[in-house]
């Protein structure tokens, strides 16, 4: 893919003398081979195979005659898996030391860098990424691109795991897995042994480097080694299987727990498991240790238990146990509530005065009603006789007010009843008086 550029001959003559000076190449020649002016003489091609986390060097030897660097835009591009990669704006070379024009980093991987004296791509370190088919181009302004051949970049993995196998804790009577995965070039052989030779026990087994537990068992438990081959050697890994029971409460706290003032609060908190769980309280979310908590009240128990004595207004929250191990970890909360025996005693004080209030009024209340009741009925019976000694003499008018009289105690509106007692009053402390005086004479 060799793009050429026709320029007139004797400037391409001059500017090949000075560019190829030292190169033996008589101006006759060039001018046969003619319009070569611009040309990339080596780049990238056929197959480059390294390891990984070795330096390569892709070279992009190319031909550029100054009359371009001075007065054209020149771009030297990278180009990976048709993808701009690298590029470079050449400029003027013409002996003034102009700052650098322009570099533009498609992908910032200092990893890989351009080489501005000679155009070659510089890896410092090739990954596995890194593979690909490689090609660099000159790009002058208002010509065609001029295109190197295209070479390919493969890469030797190194024989690794990926990830490292880890130590694992397997919960007992679960079906679990444990993965072993290696990259390299070739892909290796993965498989699982236990120790270091010996064959996998039963109800284990591997496919392709992950070991499969049906119902993990105490008898599974031990070191396990994963190897991993292939043309480039063999390594291997050993971890250690453990076999597990997840904590969990075999007495759980449980509440709302309510305690008075000054008493003692017990919480329960138990736990199961392998290894054996440990047990450790909080209050609202921070754990109770000895520098937050009085010793004389805070006391935990050998079997769990949480034991707080004189309790204080200030003990009432929610309290957790956490049970712990290996294994996991787990955590129930209970609601402390801390009874005021000092309010709930007042309270009954109030309450009993309050009653004893009601009562003594009700009583009050009831023994006046009943004695102007009967006052008044005393009265009535004296006005009856009296009437009836001059009931001769005393005409209808009368009778009315009689009638009058005679029905005003049998008045129920609410809003007069108020009013109705209020006259009864003054009316009962005149009826009152009278019979003092009545009785008096009596
Ligand atoms: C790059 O482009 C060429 C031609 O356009 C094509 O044949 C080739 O498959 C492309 N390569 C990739 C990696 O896309
Ligand atoms: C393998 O699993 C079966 C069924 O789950 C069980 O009966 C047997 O005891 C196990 N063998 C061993 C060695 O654990
Ligand atoms: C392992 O993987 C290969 C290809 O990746 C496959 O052909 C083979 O069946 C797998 N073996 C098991 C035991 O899964
Ligand atoms: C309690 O306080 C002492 C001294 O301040 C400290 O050394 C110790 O670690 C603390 N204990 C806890 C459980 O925080
Ligand atoms: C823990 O021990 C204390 C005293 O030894 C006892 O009162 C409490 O009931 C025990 N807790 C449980 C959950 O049995
Ligand atoms: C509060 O009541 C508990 C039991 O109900 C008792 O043990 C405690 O002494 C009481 N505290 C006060 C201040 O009366």
């Amino acid at each position: 893919m060799k793009s050429e550029i026709k320029i007139s001959s004797i400037l391409s003559c001059s500017a090949l003398l000075i560019l190829l000076s030292s190169g033996g190449v008589s101006c006759a020649r060039a001018a046969a081979s003619s319009q070569t002016d611009v040309s990339i003489t080596r780049g990238p091609n056929g197959l480059t195979t390294v390891k990984e986390q070795s330096s390569l060097e892709l070279p992009c030897v190319y031909q550029l005659p100054d009359v371009y660097r001075q007065s054209n835009s020149v771009i030297l591009r990278w180009r990976k898996d048709n993808k701009t990669l690298r590029q470079w704006e050449l400029g003027q070379v013409s002996g003034t030391n102009h700052e650098p024009q322009l570099e533009t980093m498609v992908r910032e991987d200092a990893r890989i860098a351009l080489n501005k004296e000679t155009g070659s791509l510089h890896f410092g370190s090739v990954l596995a990424s890194d593979a690909g088919v490689y090609q660099c181009q000159l790009l002058v302004e208002g010509q065609s691109p001029v295109s190197s051949g295209s070479g390919s970049l493969e890469v030797i993995e190194q024989l690794k795991f990926m990830p490292q196998p880890t130590s694992k804790n397997l919960e007992l009577g679960s079906v679990s897995k444990v993965h072993c995965k290696a990259q390299g070039t070739p892909t290796p052989q993965v498989k699982w042994m236990r120790e270091t030779q010996l064959p996998l026990p039963q109800n284990v087994s591997d496919h392709n480097g992950t070991l499969i537990f049906r119902g993990v068992s105490n008898e599974q438990r031990g070191q396990y080694t994963c190897v991993a081959s292939n043309s480039q050697g063999q390594i291997s890994a050993t971890v250690a299987i453990n076999v597990v029971v997840a904590p969990k409460f075999s007495v759980p706290p449980v509440g709302p727990i309510e305690v008075s003032e000054e008493d003692i609060a017990v919480m329960h908190c138990q736990a199961t498991g392998e290894p054996k769980p440990t047990i450790r309280w909080d209050k609202d979310l921070t754990y109770l240790n000895e520098n937050n908590t009085d010793p004389a009240r805070f006391r935990l128990l050998e079997n769990g238990t949480l034991e707080i004595r004189n309790v204080q207004a200030e003990d009432e929250g929610n309290y957790g146990c956490t049970i712990g191990s290996s294994a996991g970890l787990k955590r129930e909360e209970v609601l402390l509530v801390v009874r005021s025996n000092k309010s709930a005693s007042n309270s009954i004080v109030t309450r009993i005065i309050i009653v004893i209030i009601c009562l003594a009024f009700l009583y009050f209340v009831l023994v006046l009603g009943l004695k102007l009741w009967y006052r008044y009925r005393r009265h009535m019976g004296k006005v009856q006789l009296e009437d009836g000694a001059h009931a001769a003499a005393i005409d209808g008018h009368e009778g009315d007010h009689h009638d009058h009289a005679e029905h005003e105690p049998c008045l129920t509106e609410a809003n007069n009843s108020s009013k109705n007692l209020k006259s009864k009053l003054r009316e009962s402390t005149i009826l009152e008086q009278e019979s003092q005086v009545a009785d008096d004479i009596v």
